[in-house]
């Protein structure tokens, strides 16, 4: 079987690595890639952005199954355009994806199934947002509608702050995703990423993870894409999953068939966990990063088995399990990341960090002269597997004092929640 992934990230590199190891998979291509992805798969020159292009290499090289990585291909509506072709893809369409792509449509579908989920207004307009913020007072929280690239929500502190936010987005500050806004409730709790892969109509769970958003050890500084993760989330026990299953995913599953947009692919719940229970915060509707760099090392089943019985509507008769072990991950960036940063320093050490029995995920890396260079902000993944957190966190953090990087960090504290301290 030929599979194209589409993507260029850890998760890319880490769903690779699991396709890889799939008995049925016989041709692996990746566009666009990187240089860890070069290693397991060929590289295709392909444009994702241009469909006609995907359509025309998957007919050519006569692709069985297309894996999109990625949140803005799926929005972009590939899935459609690959199945009017016939062309098997893993993901949802282009309405269903619009569950990640606007936060008001997953509001209101949230208001029409009853899942729990803070409550909001939103508005097409500043003087109505405007008001509705001096209406609720702060704390309060502004979002842009749509895809902004993690950096589209102000946790506002004060009313200020939240008009200021208010006004950014309608002055056009993330572009065409701000031309609608979302103001909410602030959720108070400890947050939670549970994934869970639909095939339109059954949904099955998969696991939870826990990332950390902030640069900062302690959870300080701006919002990144993640600096690192843990999985399995000791605080989604197993009644807490059949909680988030019950109350959260599967009303999900249900009302987008009732509205006759199924969803298919993976359903990447982030969760405030209150003390009420679970709180939808916002979906994404493709594996997280670095999440997936955490929890497809625990994967014990076949994960092209698991695309196709989705792809294929039979993900009821297929069984999904993970390890019961702990894996780890943590994120070494470019030095001024989420800010500006610098391409095409050289990373060394990546040989001497797997020796110790560390996987390193590439996110962002190129190969220029046969010497690994830094080709992104996120640059590395660094995952290692132990017993508990305490010990796949010692691990990890060996293997990254391992490579030599000078123009990279990361956080120290990857994990800090469930250990109490810093490696
Ligand atoms: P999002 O891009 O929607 O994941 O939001 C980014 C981060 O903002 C989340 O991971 C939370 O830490 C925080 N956040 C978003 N919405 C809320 C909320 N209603 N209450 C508390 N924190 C929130
Ligand atoms: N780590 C968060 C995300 O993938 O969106």
């Amino acid at each position: 079987m030929h599979v194209l992934l589409i993507g260029s990230g850890g998760r890319e590199h880490a769903i690779a690595a699991k396709l890889k190891t799939a008995p049925r998979l016989t041709r692996l291509t990746a566009a666009p890639g990187n240089a860890g992805i070069a290693a397991l798969a060929e590289i295709a020159a392909l444009d994702v952005t241009d469909h006609a292009a995907v359509v025309d290499f998957c007919r050519r090289e006569s692709v069985d199954l297309v894996f999109v990585g990625p949140e803005a291909p799926l929005v972009a509506g590939i899935v459609d355009d690959l199945a009017a072709a016939g062309i098997r893809a893993f993901g949802p369409s282009r309405v269903a994806a619009q569950l990640e792509g606007s936060k008001g449509y997953t509001k209101d579908l949230c208001r029409e199934a009853f899942i729990p989920t803070a409550a909001y207004g939103r508005f097409a307009e500043a003087s109505a947002a405007r008001a509705y913020v001096l209406e609720k007072g702060a704390p309060i929280v502004v979002k842009a509608d749509g895809l902004a690239a993690g950096k589209g929500v102000v946790v506002a502190d004060t009313v200020e702050e939240a008009l200021a936010a208010v006004d950014a987005c309608f002055e056009g500050a993330f572009g065409a995703a701000g031309a609608e806004v979302v103001v909410e409730e602030l959720l108070v709790g400890e947050e939670a990423s549970f994934f869970a892969i639909a095939d339109g109509e059954t949904v099955k769970p998969l696991t939870a993870a826990q990332d950390h958003k902030r640069v900062g050890d302690g959870d300080t500084g701006p919002n990144t894409g993640g600096m690192g993760a843990y999985s399995p989330a000791p605080i989604v026990d197993a009644a807490m999953a059949e909680r988030i299953m019950a109350e959260i995913v599967r009303p999900t599953v249900t009302a987008m068939a009732r509205r006759g947009t199924p969803f298919t692919g993976i359903l990447f719940a982030g969760l405030m966990i209150t003390a009420e229970g679970p709180k939808l915060i916002e979906y994404n509707t493709r594996f997280g990063d670095p999440e997936t760099e955490v929890m497809l090392p625990r994967m014990t089943s076949d994960l092209l088995e698991l695309a196709l019985a989705a792809a294929e509507g039979r993900l009821r008769d297929v069984q999904v399990a993970f390890s019961d072990e702990t894996a780890l991950t943590v994120v070494m960036a470019a030095k001024g990341y989420p800010g500006a940063y610098d391409k095409g320093s050289a990373i060394e050490g990546i040989d001497a960090a797997e020796a110790l029995g560390a996987t390193v995920f590439h996110a962002g890396t190129a190969l220029v002269d046969g010497r690994l260079v830094a080709n992104g902000g996120r640059v590395l993944a660094v995952t290692a597997m132990g017993a508990d957190v305490a010990e796949a966190q010692a691990r990890a953090y060996a293997a990254v004092d391992a490579i030599r990087w000078p123009e990279g960090f990361c956080r120290r504290d990857i994990g800090w929640r469930a250990v109490g301290t810093r490696a």
